[in-house]
This record gives structure tokens, C-alpha cells and sequence, in this order.
């Protein structure tokens, strides 16, 4: 019997059901997000999805997949810290927001709404612009991630923002050391 007009239908597969965000080469690394439309401050772009995992497996995963990006050059870090308790792998097909890179001034942050990992606009963003956030890494291993985000106030590295004077000021000082030491010779 056919299917009367309005009877419903099945739901078409689409690959990026979220309307604010579309997928590119990012001039940072790999691939990158990037705003399909005006997006205002304040919104909630994006879930950071994944797989909810224990802080012992975090943390052996995290071992693991350092160790397998040092020898290839891939990128490491998917996983997301949730709480005390639980972080959150995001590295799975259906989490687009994997893709979001970092930036030393950037255009959204992360924030934990409801127990829930969500990519917050700091500022509108214009249509085309890459979404970026600080991955808040610790100083303690800046030489492991070098930052290509481009600003004009990039460190270098990707190290979290309330630690950046901190690196600058190594950074001097470790030229100065090696201008010395040119000198001496
Ligand atoms: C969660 S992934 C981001 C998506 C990545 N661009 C891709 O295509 O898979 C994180 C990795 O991206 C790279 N990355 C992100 N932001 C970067 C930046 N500002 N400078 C250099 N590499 C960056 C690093 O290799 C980092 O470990
Ligand atoms: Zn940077």
C-alpha cells in the first residue's frame, strides 16, 4: 500500500547536523573548524563529545597516544578533562569537535554546562573565521607543543594563558644563554 503524503519519513542521514560549524584545511595544523555562519558571543557551538573514561585510563591512553604522535607527527591530545573523577576521549568519528585547534588569542572557550563539555563563543564570530580555544596546557612540558596559531602574540608553544609571561621570560633567557655561549667561541 503506498505511504500516505503526510505520513512521516525516515530521517535523511546528514553528516553535520550542527548549523554553525563546517570542516576545513586549517592553516594551524591538519584540520580545523571554522564558523559557516555569524555566530554570536556567548553561544554553545558545539558539545565536545566522546567516550566518558576513568582518570586511570586516561591517563594510560594519554601515554600511549604521545608516544604514537611523537613517532608520526599525528595528532595526540583528544582527551578532555570533565571532573575530578572522569575525563572524556573525544577521539571518535562522531565528535566533529576533535577538530578545533588551538589558539594563544582565542575566539571560544570550553566550558562544563550541566555536566556536559561544551565550545562557548567568547566573541561573535565571522563567518569563514576558525574556531579556536587555549588547550590550557602546563608549562611543565612547553618544548613537546610548539604553537602555530599565527597571532602576533603566539609564545611559541601552546601553554595556557596565565602561564605565558612565565615561558616568555624562559625563552629570554635561554637566548641569552645561547648568545653567550656563541660568544665565548
Ligand atoms: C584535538 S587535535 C586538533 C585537530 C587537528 N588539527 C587534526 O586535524 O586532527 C589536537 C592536535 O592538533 C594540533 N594543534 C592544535 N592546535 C595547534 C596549534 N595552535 N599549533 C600547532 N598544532 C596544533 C596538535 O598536534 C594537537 O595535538
Ligand atoms: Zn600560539
Amino acid at each position: 500500500m503506498p505511504a500516505a503524503a503526510d505520513s512521516p519519513k525516515p530521517a535523511k542521514k546528514r553528516r553535520n547536523p550542527n548549523p554553525w560549524i563546517k570542516r576545513f584545511k586549517s592553516p594551524i595544523h591538519n584540520n580545523g573548524l571554522f564558523a559557516a555562519k555569524t555566530i554570536p558571543a556567548g553561544t554553545q557551538v558545539i558539545e565536545y563529545v566522546g567516550e566518558k573514561i576513568t582518570k586511570k585510563e586516561s591517563y594510560l591512553r594519554a601515554v600511549v597516544r604521545v608516544d604514537q604522535a611523537q613517532r608520526s607527527g599525528a595528532a595526540a591530545v583528544f582527551i578532555f578533562e570533565l571532573n575530578s573523577k572522569h575525563d572524556v576521549d573525544g577521539s571518535v568519528r562522531w565528535n566533529p569537535a576533535r577538530m578545533i585547534n588551538h589558539s594563544c588569542q582565542p575566539n571560544c572557550e570550553t566550558r562544563i554546562i550541566k555536566g556536559h563539555i561544551w565550545i562557548v563563543a567568547l566573541r561573535e564570530i565571522e563567518p569563514g573565521e576558525e574556531l579556536s580555544y587555549d588547550y590550557g596546557y602546563d608549562i611543565e612540558h612547553w618544548e613537546e607543543h610548539p604553537c602555530r596559531c599565527g597571532h602576533p602574540d603566539c609564545v611559541g608553544y601552546i601553554v595556557r594563558h596565565d602561564q605565558r609571561k612565565k615561558l616568555k621570560h624562559l625563552l629570554k633567557e635561554l637566548k641569552k644563554k645561547s648568545e653567550g655561549k656563541s660568544g665565548e667561541k
